[in-house]
């Protein structure tokens, strides 16, 4: 049994995947059947010239991040305060409650809160979200294995606002709402320049696009892709999972279960327990950090790292041949999350699949790390509301 090779991606296979990539964002947008969702996102790209201090706050799926941002304009911003805490896993499994999540986080949010003068909130809040305006939305469903009950038809910001109240914060105004690929996008518009796209590749994967026609971004929820090359080991990992049958791509290549593919795979007495293993040791093994792991699983590591990036990069691919096919013009992909940030081979690999695709065009291609980029969305987003 090669289990290594069961790991291993060829150009073909990739090709492949970035096709039925873009034919699937072809049957969404024609609001055929897909398993993408294409949701609207109600906002532009920025102009760089917005201004204003306002709250931002990050609902990512490890941490919440709440900053007070001044934007200054002429695409430069200044994070005047900032806390980060941990969500406890008591928080977001079945037993807990919409409430108690949204009261953690408000408490979050108080901490950045200078006085009482009113203050616009833009809330990046990492699920997939039903919306018909850009203020408010309802979540579709969990991902990322959260659980947390009471959610079900209930409008995110509208919680988030009682919450507020109730720790007197009546003058933090919840005014928009919005995925942290949007959130990615909107900021690296609002300092840098006209970005195609907004990732995430951190504890989820995910992608968001401008789309020309409409004027607005259009959160894909790609990681719910699933015209992949599965082996035994991507599916027991979907069987044990909170979500099985969804999000396909997100679990071959999110940092939530990178760690967990790799212990099913190696399939050991003194591993048993599931997710026991995590990102975090994957890169201790690339890194050669980590020595309870003999030769072969050290391979197997790094072709599960590798591969993960791969169909992140074959979905850009995807994206790109849908929005500008034959590649006729310049375009930026601007990332976010731990994954692209620090993993070993995981971002170079991205850039060298997208180079063997591409040739020479890969020119026009710039892939860009934009760290923090669902903070500062937040605020540029909460900016353009008003
Ligand atoms: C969620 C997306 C989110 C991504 C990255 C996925 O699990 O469905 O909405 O953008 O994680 O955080």
């Amino acid at each position: 049994m090669n289990t290594f090779a069961d790991f291993v991606l060829t150009p073909k296979q990739i090709n492949n995947i970035s096709r039925g990539f873009s034919a699937k964002m072809r049957s969404g947008a024609a609001g055929k059947r897909s398993c993408f969702k294409m949701l609207p996102s109600y906002l532009t790209v920025a102009s760089g010239k917005e201004c204003g201090c306002y709250i931002a706050l990050d609902f990512g799926g490890t941490n919440i991040r709440a900053d007070l941002i001044e934007l200054k304009g002429k695409r430069r911003a200044k994070t005047l305060q900032s806390t980060t805490a941990k969500i406890p896993s008591e928080l977001t499994c079945s037993s807990a409650t919409a409430n108690e999540l949204f009261a953690f986080v408000a408490a979050v949010v108080a901490k950045v809160v200078p006085d009482n003068n009113v203050y616009k909130l833009g809330h990046t809040f990492s699920f997939p979200v039903h919306q018909t305006a850009v203020n408010d939305g309802i979540l579709l469903e969990w991902a990322k294995e959260f659980a947390t009950s009471g959610m079900k038809g209930r409008r995110i910001n509208a919680m988030l606002a009682t919450e507020l109240s109730k720790l007197g914060l009546d003058n933090v105004q919840p005014v928009a709402l919005l995925n942290d690929t949007v959130a990615t996008l909107l900021a690296a518009s609002y300092s840098r320049k006209y970005a195609t796209m907004g990732s995430i590749c951190g504890t989820g994967h995910n992608t968001a696009f401008f789309d020309d026609q409409q004027n607005m971004i259009i959160n894909l929820e790609s990681g719910n892709f699933n015209l992949l090359p599965r082996n035994r080991y991507d599916e027991i990992l979907d069987r044990q999972s909170l979500s099985p049958s969804r999000q396909f791509l997100e679990k071959m290549a999110a940092g939530r279960y990178l760690g967990e593919l790799f212990r099913i795979a190696i399939d050991r007495k003194d591993f048993s327990q599931p997710f026991k293993l995590d990102t975090q040791t994957l890169s201790n093994i690339i890194q050669g950090l980590d020595t309870r792991f003999n030769e072969s699983e050290c391979e197997l590591a790094v072709a599960i790292v590798k591969r993960a990036a791969s169909l992140v990069a074959a979905s850009y691919i995807g994206v790109l041949d849908y929005v500008d096919d034959g590649l006729q013009r310049s375009h930026g992909i601007a990332i976010d999350g731990s994954l692209y940030e620090k993993m070993p081979l995981y971002a170079e690999t991205i850039h060298s699949v997208l180079d063997e695709h591409f040739g020479d065009k890969s020119k026009q291609i710039n892939v860009f790390l934009k760290n923090k980029g669902s903070s500062l969305g937040s605020a540029v987003a909460a900016a353009i509301v008003g």
